[in-house]
């Protein structure tokens, strides 16, 4: 039975949070197609696993509440994710996206938000999951690599795949010129799955992920 994930008529624009960990690149990329209107979410909250990082001056920057749950607060992985889902809800998110988040939640985050958590990927999953992805990429000698953004389910890097791009690997690539690379795709390739999130576009069934329409793909299917 196909899963949609909210009512797109009453809860439009979308509700969000947006997890985040370090320099906020693709948080700037969300905000900057919400000031485009071309986002069909509203961001409620950032929040972050620590104080300090670049990604809450950008939050603050564009006048969106902030708010550190920070890992060292809490004595378990359920208890910190607790803490999330409910600074999540107080601030009225019905969803959660992870932008260059580095925590694993627990599985309670999946009950209180089921195939409504987005996490973006820099690599073509099931390859190289995990925090060292372009790394793993690299010294693997793939000559392939790219960008997954997917439904986050209880394992990590697992979920059900909305959309993946490939970008090839350069011979002289070093880590950094290659997620520079990779970045530049994930700061498109994630506002578009959010939007169309937001919309209401994406049905899940099991692994599979439809969308009604695909501008990425020229077609419903
Ligand atoms: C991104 O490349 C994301 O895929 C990875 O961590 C990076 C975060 O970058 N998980 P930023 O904080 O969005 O700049």
């Amino acid at each position: 039975m196909p899963l949609l994930q909210f009512d797109a008529m009453t809860d439009s624009p979308l509700p969000i949070a947006i997890l985040i960990s370090g320099s906020g690149s693709n948080l700037q990329a969300l905000i900057d197609a919400s000031l485009r209107g071309e986002l069909d979410c509203d961001i409620t909250v950032v929040i972050s696993d620590r104080h300090g990082i670049h990604g809450l001056d950008r939050a603050k920057a564009a006048g969106i509440s902030t708010a550190v749950v920070a890992w060292s607060d809490h004595d378990s992985r359920s208890a910190f994710t607790e803490a999330i889902c409910r600074t999540a809800d107080d601030h009225g998110a019905k969803a959660m996206v992870l932008a260059g988040f580095m925590r694993i939640l627990a599985p309670v985050a999946i009950d209180r938000f089921p195939n409504a958590i987005i996490n973006v990927h820099p690599a073509l999953l099931p390859a190289f999951p995990g925090a060292h992805a372009v790394d793993l990429a690299l010294a693997y000698g793939a000559t392939l690599t790219g960008v997954t953004v997917h439904f986050v389910d209880e394992q990590v890097d697992h979920g059900p795949i909305i959309a993946q791009e490939s970008l090839p690997v350069f011979v002289d690539d070093d880590a950094d010129s290659l997620h520079a690379r990779i970045q530049k795709v994930e700061h498109r390739l994630l506002p578009e799955v959010v939007a169309a999130f937001g919309r209401g576009d994406l049905v899940v069934e099991g692994r599979h992920v439809r969308w009604r329409q695909n501008p990425l793909k020229d077609t419903d299917s």
